[in-house]
């Protein structure tokens, strides 16, 4: 058994060392907020926090994880950053399909916290790890400056 806290919870998983946390999640937990995309740490479908970090869920083997906190975008509404960015994103209708939303919004969280107004070179430089598909990365920009306060660019 491995114990494993996600959103303030200790869960017990009987799974094996090298299972990525992302099944843990979504298939073990039943937390299909987190989405798998590629599977290679390629495309940030999978972005969950750890210790406040946002790392991909699919290249982080469950035993890694240790006593670190894991939060998912399950949670984010409950935090302040969380939040204001999940309005943000609805203000600005950011979401086209929506798959890759919840990894988006996971690391634009983890940058906030750290810079709460960050620039356009910022952004591109932390939000480069997570693809679109559908091309909302001006809208994502936008919310981003919406969440922090620095007023929509135009997209
Ligand atoms: S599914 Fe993890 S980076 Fe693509
Ligand atoms: S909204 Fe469709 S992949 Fe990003």
């Amino acid at each position: 058994m491995t114990t494993v806290n996600v959103n303030g919870v200790d869960h017990q998983v009987d799974v094996d060392d090298d299972m990525p946390l992302l099944w843990v999640v979504r298939d073990v937990l039943g937390m299909t907020g987190t989405k798998f995309g590629c599977g290679a740490g390629l495309c940030g479908a999978c972005t969950v926090h750890i210790d406040g970090e946002a790392q991909f869920a699919c290249q982080t083997p469950i035993a890694s994880v240790g006593t670190s906190k894991v939060t998912t975008i399950e949670a984010m509404k409950d935090s302040p950053i969380g939040k204001a960015v999940q309005e943000a994103w609805i203000d600005t209708d950011v979401v086209q399909c929506g798959y890759c939303q919840p990894g988006q919004i996971m690391r634009a969280c983890a940058m906030i916290a750290k810079s709460p107004q960050p620039t356009d070179a910022e952004i591109d430089e932390v939000m480069y790890t997570n693809l679109c598909r559908c091309g909302c990365y001006p809208r994502i920009r936008a919310a981003i400056h919406k969440a922090t306060g620095a007023g929509k660019v135009a997209a």
